[in-house]
């Protein structure tokens, strides 16, 4: 079967980084067409340049794009406190040689989805690349396959306010955007991620591969580990956004469900909370396939194994 192109939006970020990689090792199943970064754990001209330093570290040519710098409506929040200040703290920053593209990412995924079919876009940071696409040229909604989202929370509760869950609540209107814009929309939220821990362990596992992408993989979770160990009492930290590549990759690690999701957008208190409607109490339409369980074990064999491809030295 050949692979299946795709679109990876991100704001790295130490778990967008290994997305990245994951996504990077697995060209047979995934064609991927190009990067965009978004503002979100750290300011865009960090997103966009830790997503070149990526591509040099894993020796990708794939284009990376610069796209918006806030979000659509509200005040831009970041995560530097989890992240530390350069968004991918535990490996040293370098300037890469991977260029940025000139066109904004905004123009480049409007371009690519109106010059081809079946695209699926991989979002792991707020959602306002994406949301600014399709208010901008809702043509491109019928050359989207799907959409696989990191983000929101039901049962786990939020991770930045009680109610949200960090890429919603930076922009909800974005979201409030993409989650009804009727394609079909896999999300992944905190209550699958915070069951892929990153033990020792597990972390241990990947160190003894010895590649480059390998020792920055152990080298970005040993800093994530620390802040996210502590809040959650939790053996290892939790591994957010490459679970929406291991589910494009290994579908059958994931329990899914058909629910309607909405986000709150209005209230302060619980702003970006997702409401996930799990027993269908609403009657409103099942749109959105919503993650609930994941095979921990087998997303590190996976990851593992994905990271052992990459050369040595
Ligand atoms: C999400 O927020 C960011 O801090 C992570 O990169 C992930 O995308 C988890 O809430
Ligand atoms: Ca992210």
């Amino acid at each position: 079967m050949a692979a299946r192109p795709i679109i990876i939006d991100c704001d790295p970020g130490q778990d967008d980084a290994v997305a990245l990689f994951l996504a990077m090792a697995s060209p047979d199943e995934l064609q991927l067409l190009g990067i965009t970064a978004v503002a979100g754990n750290v300011p865009l001209p960090l997103t966009e340049r830790n997503a070149r330093m990526m591509c040099d570290v894993a020796e990708s040519d794939v284009p990376v794009f610069a796209g918006c710098a806030k979000p659509m409506i509200r005040p831009a929040i970041s995560a530097e406190y989890i992240h530390g200040e350069t968004g991918i703290n535990g490996i040293d920053v370098f300037e890469p040689q991977t260029p940025l593209q000139e066109k904004h990412a905004v123009d480049f995924i409007i371009d690519t989805l109106l010059s081809r079919d079946a695209v699926t876009l991989v979002p792991m940071g707020p959602l306002t690349n994406i949301a600014t696409a399709i208010k901008r040229n809702p043509e491109i909604l019928s050359h989207i396959e799907e959409i696989v989202i990191m983000g929101g929370a039901m049962r786990e509760g939020g991770n930045r306010t009680p109610s949200a869950e960090f890429n919603i609540l930076v922009d909800p209107h974005a979201a409030d955007t993409v989650l009804n814009c009727g394609r079909p929309i896999t999300l992944m939220g905190l209550d699958v991620t915070h069951k892929v821990l990153s033990t020792e362990e597990r972390v241990a596992r990947i160190g003894k591969l010895n590649n480059p992408v390998a020792d920055a993989t152990v080298g970005m979770l040993s800093f994530f580990h620390r802040y996210d160990t502590e809040k959650y009492s939790s053996q290892g930290t939790p591994l957010h956004d490459p679970c929406t590549v291991a589910y494009l990759l290994q579908p059958d690690l994931f329990k899914t469900k058909l629910c309607n999701v909405s986000v709150e957008t209005e209230s302060e208190l619980t702003m970006g909370h997702t409401a996930v409607d799990f027993w269908h109490v609403t009657k409103r339409p099942k749109d959105v396939n919503w993650a609930y369980d994941v095979d921990a074990d087998g997303f590190y064999e996976l990851l593992t194994e994905r990271l052992a491809r990459f050369p040595l030295p």
